[in-house]
């Protein structure tokens, strides 16, 4: 489809919203297809909030179902946020009148993807997502378009930049969680209910995303697996630089003769290794292929001016047919992918324990360990610093998780443990 003229109708004027008006407004020379993008309409929840943008120009829709479905667009941009309410029902709306939807709605994607690629397929129009995951870091089209070529067998890396943030600030600074996380939320960087991204919400719907484009099923995310980081503790990360390591909030998907599995954890990465050295806000990802090899992206996760190019950047498909199935299959042929028990999943761990100062406690651990199987790596223990108890961080082998799990339930329940102790998972390498 050629046109001289895409009209463009933009719900949601937030960060985004407004970064792709400013966009549009700095490159009238963006044109893929030959085309002008003209925006036509916006809507959004205040027609009068302060902005640093002008929207007199653009009609305005109170309702962005209407903008969705108004004869006067070509593309529905949906920036409004959320799994489901406005943002779901606009994109339906659009859909359904086979309106060409972009969005960065990680949510609704992650939540309601099937089902919105199969209204997307009856109707044969794109749904685009660039800016859902890494914002302006090309996730998604990696996936969707230049790995079709290979068998990917898995995708993980760093999706949430508030909490790289908080992990770089909290080593740089050896300040606490709680101290960084106000820190962020006052210089704008979390929200002020950060839940989702410290909660791992945020960075499981996006890697619920990658694993749909990286093996064609359909995004599932109430399979992830998910645990944020706000259990982190200065001492944790501490301990973890004595052994060599950084934490880091790891989102992984992975194909295996079991399915697909699909986990947010923090996870312990070696000192040199790219996740450990993606800092700050910063996001990062390798993707596995089989013929291909491994892939390591690193960029921007958020910000008015990335997302709104990776926005742009779905436009531009639009504008060039480049049309391609949202999953990589048929809407009818996905499946939604499981989720995979404990016992299948095979790696090394630290554990960090804090134990009374006295004789045969380490042979008391060690004992346990045994007995399910568990073999240690590394052992560290600090000196005591207070009449608290003493702590004793070690690593294991890879071993499987059911086994490392059982072995810190067990070790828990020992007398001398004054504590549960503390389990995370190391990154492969
Ligand atoms: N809140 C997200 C983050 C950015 O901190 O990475 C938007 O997806």
């Amino acid at each position: 489809m050629t046109k001289d003229v895409w009209r463009i109708g933009v719900a949601g004027l937030g960060t985004v919203g407004g970064g792709l008006l400013k966009f549009l407004a700095e490159r009238p020379s963006f044109a893929p297809a030959g085309g002008k993008v003209v925006v036509t309409g916006v809507s959004a929840r205040s027609k009068s909030r302060p902005r640093d943008f002008d929207i007199s120009q653009f009609a305005w829709f109170d309702d962005p179902v209407a903008l969705a479905t108004s004869p006067d667009i070509d593309i529905f941009v949906e920036l409004v946020g959320g799994s489901d309410g406005p943002a779901k029902a606009a994109v339906e709306a659009a859909l359904k009148h086979g309106k060409p939807v972009v969005t960065a709605n990680k949510a609704l994607i992650a939540e309601h993807g099937a089902e919105l690629a199969a209204l997307a397929e009856a109707q044969n129009t794109p749904l685009l997502f660039e800016a859902a995951v890494m914002g302006g870091t090309p996730a998604v089209k990696m996936l969707r378009e230049a790995m079709v070529g290979d068998d990917v067998s898995a995708v993980a890396g760093i999706l949430n930049g508030t909490c790289n943030y908080i992990l770089t600030e909290m080593e740089a600074g050896s300040r606490p969680f709680a101290e960084v996380l106000a820190e962020a939320q006052r210089l704008g960087y979390a929200e002020a209910d950060p839940t989702m991204d410290v909660g791992g919400f945020d960075a499981a719907h996006k890697i619920s995303i990658l694993a749909a484009l990286a093996f064609g099923c359909a995004p599932n995310y109430a399979a992830a697996e998910v645990e944020g980081i706000d259990q982190i503790e200065l001492l944790d990360i501490k301990l973890a630089g004595d052994l060599g390591y950084r934490i880091r909030l790891v989102a992984q998907a992975t194909r295996s003769d079991e399915g697909v599995s699909v986990r947010v954890h923090p996870t312990l990465a070696p000192v040199g290794h790219p996740l450990a050295e993606t800092r700050g806000a910063l996001n990062a990802l390798f993707i596995e292929g089989k013929r291909i090899g491994r892939i390591f992206i690193q960029g921007p996760g958020a910000g008015s001016g990335p997302t709104a190019a990776a926005v742009a950047a779905d436009i531009a498909d639009v504008m060039t047919a480049a049309v391609r199935p949202v999953f990589q299959a048929p809407a009818a042929k996905l499946k939604p992918f499981d989720k995979i028990a404990a016992d299948h999943h095979v790696g090394k761990a630290y554990l960090r324990l804090l134990v009374k100062d006295q004789p045969g406690v380490i042979a008391a651990v060690s004992e346990t360990l045994a007995e399910v199987g568990v073999s240690i790596d590394s052992f560290l223990q600090k000196p005591v610093e207070n009449a608290g108890g003493v702590p004793i961080v070690l690593t294991t082998h890879a071993t499987p998780e059911a086994a490392i799990l059982e072995a810190a339930r067990r070790i828990g329940a020992l007398p001398a443990v004054l504590a549960p102790p503390k389990m995370l998972r190391i990154a492969r390498v």
